[in-house]
C-alpha cells in the first residue's frame, strides 16, 4: 500500500514535529453536504451507505474533495456492534437510533454474543479496505468505534435518551449484570478495531459520548475502565507504523489526569475546556484532538477565524494539537463556513511550529 503523502495528522497524536497543524471534522461526512444528501437518497437510507462498500468509499472522500482535510474517516456507525449482536437497529426519519430488540434484564445480557468482525462485519472492513484504495496515500485513515458505556446506553434505553433512566437504574441496581454487558461489549470493540486495523485504518478513535453523563466514581468504573482494557489489547503497530488511539469522552474535561494515564495517545477535548489548561494537566503523555465549539461555525468567516486563532494560541507552540471541533459538525451549517474553519487552520498555524 503506497507511501502516505501527507501524515502529518498521525505525527502530531504521536507529539513528532510538523509544519502545520493538522485537522479534520468530527462528522465530516454527512447531512450539511448536499452531495452526501443526494447519495443517501440513492441509497435508500442511511444503512444502506454504510452496507455498500463504493458507497461507504465515496461518502467518506467527498469531504475532502471540498476541503484540505489532514484526515479520512471511516463512514460507517457506532452502533454497527449493537446492530451486529442481533438487536436490530434502523432509523426513524428525525428520531435518531433504534432498536427492535431492547437490553433490559440478566437474561438478555446472556443471551448477547460477542462480535465476530470478520463474520459480523465484514461490511466494515470491505469499506476501510475499498476506502484506503481510493485514498492511494493522500491521507491517513481514521477507523473508529463506541466506548463500551456509550454503546450500553443505546442498547438499554433502545435508542437515543435524554434522562439515562433504564441504562442508569441497571447501573446502581444491578451492577454485576451491567458489567457483563461492559466486557461483552469490550471483547466486541477490541475485535472490531484490530479487524479495522488490520484491514487498513491508520488510527483509531474511541468515541464515549455519553461518558460525561456519569458520576465521578461511575465514569472511572463503568467507562474508563473498560476504554483501558480495549487499549491494552489493540495492535499499536501495522505496516511498519504506529497505529495511534483516541480517546474521546465528551464532558470528561474534569478527568483529564485520569484519562491521560489510559494509555491512548491522544485525548478529545469538547469545547467546554480551555485546549491550554488541558496541555497543563496532561504534560507530554498525551497529545490532544479538539476543541471549537462546533455551533462556532454558524458565525461569519471572520468570526470563525479569530476562533481557531484563539484555540491555537491557547494550546501555544509545539505538536501534539489536532485541530477539531469538540462534537461533530451540524446538519445545518454552511459548508463554505466548514472551508473557512480548515483553510484557517491551516493558514494560522505554522508560526507555531517554527522551531
Ligand atoms: O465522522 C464521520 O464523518 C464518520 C461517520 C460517523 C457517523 N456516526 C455517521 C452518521 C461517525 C464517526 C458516527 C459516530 C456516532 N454515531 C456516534 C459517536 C459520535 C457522536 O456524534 O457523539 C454516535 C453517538 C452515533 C449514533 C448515531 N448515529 C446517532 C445518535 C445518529 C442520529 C443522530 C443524527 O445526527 O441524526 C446516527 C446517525 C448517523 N451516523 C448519521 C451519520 C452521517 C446521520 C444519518 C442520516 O440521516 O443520514
Amino acid at each position: 500500500m503506497g507511501e502516505l503523502k501527507n501524515d502529518r495528522f498521525l505525527r502530531a497524536l504521536l507529539k513528532e514535529p510538523v509544519d502545520t497543524t493538522p485537522v479534520w471534522m468530527m462528522r465530516q461526512a454527512g447531512r450539511y453536504l448536499p452531495e452526501y444528501r443526494e447519495l443517501r437518497s440513492k441509497a435508500g437510507d442511511f444503512l444502506s451507505l454504510c452496507k455498500n462498500a463504493e458507497f461507504a468509499c465515496e461518502v467518506t472522500i467527498q469531504p475532502l474533495e471540498r476541503f484540505p482535510l489532514d484526515a479520512a474517516i471511516l463512514f460507517s456507525d457506532i452502533l454497527t456492534i449493537p446492530d451486529a449482536m442481533g438487536l436490530g437497529l434502523y432509523f426513524e426519519t428525525g428520531e435518531g437510533p433504534r432498536f427492535k430488540k431492547i437490553v433490559r434484564t440478566e437474561a438478555d445480557v446472556d443471551a448477547l454474543p460477542v462480535v465476530k468482525t470478520t463474520s459480523d462485519l465484514d461490511y466494515v472492513l470491505n469499506a476501510v479496505t475499498t476506502i484506503r484504495r481510493e485514498l492511494n496515500g493522500r491521507v491517513p485513515l481514521i477507523g473508529f468505534s463506541g466506548s463500551p458505556w456509550t454503546l450500553a446506553t443505546y442498547m438499554v434505553e433502545g435508542g437515543s435518551s435524554k434522562d439515562f433512566r433504564h441504562v442508569k437504574a441497571m447501573m446502581y441496581d444491578k451492577p454485576e449484570i451491567m458489567h457483563q454487558l461492559l466486557e461483552k461489549l469490550t471483547l466486541s470493540v477490541i475485535d472490531y478495531l484490530n479487524e479495522q486495523i488490520k484491514a487498513g485504518a491508520q488510527a483509531v478513535q474511541i468515541f464515549d459520548t455519553w461518558g460525561g453523563n456519569l458520576s465521578h466514581a461511575a465514569y472511572q468504573t463503568f467507562s474508563l475502565q473498560y476504554m483501558k482494557k480495549i487499549i491494552d489489547g489493540l495492535i499499536r503497530e501495522h505496516d511498519g507504523r504506529k497505529v495511534p488511539v483516541i480517546m474521546f469522552t465528551k464532558g470528561g474535561g474534569q478527568w483529564l489526569p485520569q484519562m491521560a494515564d489510559a494509555g491512548a495517545d491522544a485525548l478529545g477535548l469538547d469545547w467546554t475546556t480551555d485546549i491550554g489548561v488541558a496541555r497543563g494537566l496532561v504534560g507530554d503523555k498525551v497529545a490532544l484532538q479538539g476543541n471549537m465549539d462546533p455551533s462556532v461555525l454558524y458565525a461569519s468567516p471572520a468570526t470563525i477565524r479569530n476562533e481557531v486563532e484563539s484555540i491555537l494560541s491557547a494550546y501555544g507552540s509545539g505538536s501534539g494539537h489536532v485541530f477539531n471541533l469538540g462534537h461533530g459538525i451540524h446538519q445545518f451549517v454552511d459548508p463554505e463556513h466548514a472551508k473557512a474553519f480548515v483553510e484557517a487552520v491551516h493558514e494560522l498555524s505554522p508560526k507555531y511550529h517554527q522551531s
